[in-house]
């Protein structure tokens, strides 16, 4: 089977943790490394975090430290959702294992030039290290096959009426990333809110019973509490997998190409991604936007993706 190559630059977080969860364990998928930015926790916290899960999951690939900070903006973690820990809900023993001595931006545009076939570049997080590694060495764009980013939407935000985190968080990261010359695929929250981690598929990830398993019952129990109290959902949206999901199985999303620009305007749509759906402008497209989901999809692979650790 021919597997794609991929680079993961997260901030776990609990959704970032099942996207590597399945993105290490799949053989389509080659992982050349994970790297790490601020986000829901403090870069501290979600190297921190990284680490713990790659030792679970005996995820074998280098783990680099990335920006503790966005590039201009500052720094604005996401305890209400993910704890202080970032992870909360699971207690891991001490890393034994440390990381990666290389920067992120250092791993990202090293791995980039020396990998012998395009890669595609996954960020379920503010997009600063893939941002400044463009910036730090602008060949790397000839060697990535596309970015799959969660964030943003075409409809309404998380943070604000207009922006989703991953964006606001770092909007001229992101604008950095969109405006490149490389392919985009933005998975939103218009598709990733309609994947809730509701009681039922708790209750089916559940009977997997392997380590795999268990990490998601327990990781899903605060998740989901989390978001029932912040934004009254009945269930967690598992964003950030889904970005991994379609790496795996593009049929799971429908995509729309379209024009799409990040509000830069220090105003309250600031971090907003504005997505010319019906073509009003007439701009140039530059980005895939993801319009449609397939939920029972979706939810197959997450189980094969556990299923996958039984040896654990
Ligand atoms: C995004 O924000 C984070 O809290 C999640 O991990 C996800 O990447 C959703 O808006
Ligand atoms: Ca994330």
């Amino acid at each position: 089977m021919e597997k794609k190559k991929l680079l993961l630059d997260c901030d776990p977080g609990h959704d970032d943790a099942i996207a590597m969860m399945l993105a290490a364990g799949h053989p389509k998928i080659d992982l050349l490394g994970i790297t790490v930015v601020s986000g829901n926790q403090t870069l501290k916290k979600t190297g921190k975090n990284a680490l713990h899960l790659c030792e679970y999951l005996k995820i074998d690939v280098p783990v680099c430290l990335g920006s503790p900070r966005p590039i201009v903006r500052d720094v604005e973690i996401c305890p209400r959702i993910h704890g202080e820990s970032g992870l909360d809900g699971v207690t891991f023993p001490p890393p034994k294992r440390s990381v990666d001595p290389r920067h992120a931006v250092d791993f990202i545009i090293e791995t980039l030039l020396h990998s012998d076939e395009k890669v595609t570049c996954v960020t379920t997080g503010p997009m600063t290290n893939l941002a400044l590694a463009m910036r730090l060495e602008p060949k790397i764009t000839d060697h990535i096959h596309e970015v799959i980013v969660m964030g943003g939407s075409y409809a309404n935000g998380n943070v604000t009426p207009a922006a989703e985190f991953n964006i606001y968080e770092d909007p001229e990261a992101a604008d950095i990333v969109f405006r490149s010359d490389v392919p985009v695929t933005m998975v939103g929250l218009d598709v990733t809110r309609q994947v809730m981690a509701l009681p039922d598929i708790v209750k089916r990830m559940d009977s997997i019973q392997n380590k795999a398993s268990e990490l998601f019952v327990k990781l899903m129990k605060v998740f989901n509490e989390n978001q029932r109290k912040v934004f009254g959902l009945p269930g967690g949206p598992l964003h950030d997998p889904v970005t991994i999901a379609y790496l795996i199985d593009p049929s799971v999303l429908t995509v729309e190409f379209v024009h799409c620009s990040i509000d830069l305007s220090h105003n309250q749509s600031y971090g907003r991604t504005n997505c010319d759906m019906y073509d009003y402008q007439h701009k140039e497209k530059n980005t895939y936007i993801a319009t449609g989901i397939d939920v029972d999809k979706f939810w197959d692979l997450i189980e094969d993706g556990l299923s996958r650790y039984d040896d654990l």
